[in-house]
């Protein structure tokens, strides 16, 4: 077995499948940053994406990107920071979504000590701490109208006071929205004021999901299986053309982030040294005959139990590991727990079928 380190031949290997034109970055490596992954694509419309970004990147206009789950809002998002003038200032990032109105606004605006029960310490909001940078504010679709009126506020006035506090505060921020709702449809139901749309929408950016540009499946699926195999180091051939057919029919409506959990999944369970099988892939079922697949499958991480074609028990020994593993994200003790055998057990397994992880340092090295 060939243990894959950032060898020259490897990377070699790396530079011809995936040409340079196809990788749109701002320095053209990555900074170890997920943001500065470069952004894989030959399509025209993300090409078109990218020289727009290239062009507006150095403004201080606000952006506004919408597409579906996983298409790379954030991913772009963090791209326009890092060739802006900004790329030296911060770069924070708010979900809309996840916080209730109150502790959004206190989030984004911070507050002065005594502004509400609880608040012992004032402290700085999310507009201060990305002062001179870019504000992320993802998932604005879900934001609350009275907090949207906030946000149009300083956007006009530039200026802001903290929750309980009457000290103007002023900041130079540049803003980037995100969303997978339609803001249109939103204005329309009277979910979302037309104005801050048009304070945001300076710029729009509209992402076409994976499968309206499946010339990228092939191209984004080989980024990411030498991506994985070499976080595992674990070399693997590449994939076999039934594979990459089933890849390429596939409808992806979970786009890049799917077909990247996919590759991700694909280069654990491949034989070393081989192609990767369509039976590697863990389509669910329906998707994977949707697709044109034919053989039978052999796994499924869709619904809590797996099947096998095997009766040979080494294998159905290492799918149930697999299984239980990425069910537990990866942590060994809980995959243990599932399995009903003790951790020292599951890692004594873990060594002999070979299995491995980027999650576990010690066990890549
Ligand atoms: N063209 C691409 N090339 C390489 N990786 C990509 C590309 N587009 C997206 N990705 C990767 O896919 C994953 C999902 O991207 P990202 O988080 O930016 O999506 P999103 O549109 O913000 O999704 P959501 O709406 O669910 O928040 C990330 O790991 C990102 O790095
Ligand atoms: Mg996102």
């Amino acid at each position: 077995m060939t243990n894959i380190t950032a060898t020259e031949e490897f990377e070699q290997f790396e530079a011809a499948t995936i040409p340079k034109e196809a990788l749109q970055t701002g320095a053209g490596k990555n900074y170890g940053f997920d943001y500065h992954y470069p952004l894989v694509s030959r399509s025209p419309e993300i090409k078109e994406i990218y020289s727009l970004i290239k062009k507006v990147a150095k403004s201080n206009a606000s952006i506004l990107i919408t597409g579906e789950t996983g298409t790379g809002k954030e991913l772009i998002a963090g791209l326009v920071q890092f060739i802006s003038d900004r790329a030296n200032k911060p770069f924070i990032k708010v979900n809309c979504a996840a916080l209730p109105e109150n502790l959004l606004e206190s989030e984004l605006f911070g507050h002065e000590r005594g502004a509400f029960t609880g608040a012992f310490q004032s402290r700085q909001g999310k507009f201060e701490q990305a002062d001179g940078g870019t504000l992320f504010l993802d998932e604005i679709g879900d934001m609350h109208l009275t907090t949207q009126a906030k946000i149009l506020r300083v956007l006009q006035e530039k200026t802001f006071s903290r929750l309980g506090g009457n000290r103007t505060i002023k900041v130079d921020v540049r803003i980037i929205a995100a969303t997978n709702k339609d803001l249109w449809e939103e204005i329309e139901a009277g979910n979302f004021r037309a104005d801050l749309y048009y304070r945001l929408n300076v710029v729009s950016l509209t992402i076409p999901p994976l499968r309206q540009r499946r010339e990228d499946i092939p191209l984004i699926a080989e980024f990411f299986r030498l991506k994985f195999s070499r976080e595992i180091r674990k070399k693997t051939l590449g994939f076999a053309p039934e594979t990459l057919e089933l890849l390429t029919n596939h409808s992806w409506h979970g786009n890049i982030r799917e077909l990247r959990n996919l590759i991700e999944r694909s280069i654990l369970v491949t034989e070393e040294g081989k192609s990767i099988m369509p039976s590697d892939l863990s389509l669910p079922g329906k998707e994977y005959f949707a697709a044109g697949g034919k053989d039978r499958r052999q796994r499924g991480i869709d619904e809590g139990m797996f099947s096998c074609k095997t009766l040979n028990l080494t294998q159905i020994e290492k799918e149930a590991i697999v299984k239980a593993l990425e069910m537990k994200n990866f942590v060994q003790k809980d995959a243990a727990e599932l399995l009903g055998i003790s951790p020292r057990a599951l890692n004594y397994k873990i060594q002999f079928h070979n299995i491995r992880h980027s999650s576990w340092k010690k066990n890549s090295e």
